[in-house]
């Protein structure tokens, strides 16, 4: 199975990665990730991408690039895999087209999570992250039963620095004006599903496994 999550901010796309790879055994890749664990390590990289973050901007295409193609190729992605956050260009979704056309292998779908923009700053507002295994809850719709400790795993709760609400307003603005024309882009395609992000998280997640057909 080779996806993408596509979708604005705070639609979903990392609470249901963690259900879609668990169901398909495939990684997930998510460009976000990939540079928060830059930023943390120090890495000239993660330097780089912190100034863009830090302002809801996009990290250059010729940095994002680089990295999924390297990813791409590594042995565990030969049977597929999720990608979470890329692309999130034209330029981005053109690079990934001539990857994966080396690679001979194609996507099978581009699953496109739909939210009002209204609730998205409201959840990702009040996100928060457990710092040892990475689950998200929420402190509302998706409380963790221990408070300020993950259930998962007893680790303490975080917040995102770009997740206060003039930077996620600036992130969605972005969103809109670059990622949004992909919709169309993998419509023409024919691999396009489109997903209702406003239903509780386990609907969500039923709704994408069924479109991505589960595995016998
Ligand atoms: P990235 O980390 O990809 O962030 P994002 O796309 O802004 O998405 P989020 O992680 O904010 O949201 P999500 O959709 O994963 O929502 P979640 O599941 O957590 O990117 C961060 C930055 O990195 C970018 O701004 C950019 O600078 C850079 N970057 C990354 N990729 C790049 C690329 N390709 N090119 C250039 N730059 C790039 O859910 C949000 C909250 O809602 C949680 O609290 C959750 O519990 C709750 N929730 C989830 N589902 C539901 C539901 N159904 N009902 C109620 N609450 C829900
Ligand atoms: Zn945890």
């Amino acid at each position: 199975m080779r996806t993408i999550l596509l979708g604005p901010p705070g639609a979903g796309k990392g609470t249901q990665a963690a259900v879609i790879v668990n169901e398909f055994h495939v990684p997930h890749i998510s460009t976000g990730d990939i540079f928060r664990y830059n930023i943390k390590q120090g890495t000239e990289l993660g330097k780089k991408a912190k100034n863009y973050m830090d302002q809801g901007l996009l990290v250059p295409d010729e940095l994002v690039v680089a990295i999924v193609e390297d990813r791409l190729q590594q042995e565990d992605c030969k049977n597929g895999f999720l990608l979470d956050g890329f692309p999130r260009t034209a330029p981005q979704a053109e690079a990934l087209d001539n990857v994966l056309e080396q690679m001979g292998v194609s996507l099978d779908k581009v699953v496109n999570i739909e939210v009002d923009k209204e609730k998205l700053i409201k959840r990702v507002v009040g996100r928060r992250i457990c710092k040892d295994c990475g689950a998200t809850y929420h402190i509302e719709f998706n409380p963790s039963l221990k408070g300020e400790q993950c259930d998962q795993c007893g680790g303490s709760l975080y917040q995102r620095e770009d997740d206060t609400e003039a930077t996620v307003s600036k992130r969605i603005e972005v969103y809109l004006n670059e990622t949004q024309p992909l919709i169309q882009y993998y419509q023409a395609k024919g691999i396009l599903a489109v997903i209702d992000g406003e239903q509780e998280i386990e609907e969500v997640s039923k709704g994408i496994v069924k479109v991505l057909g589960r595995e016998s």
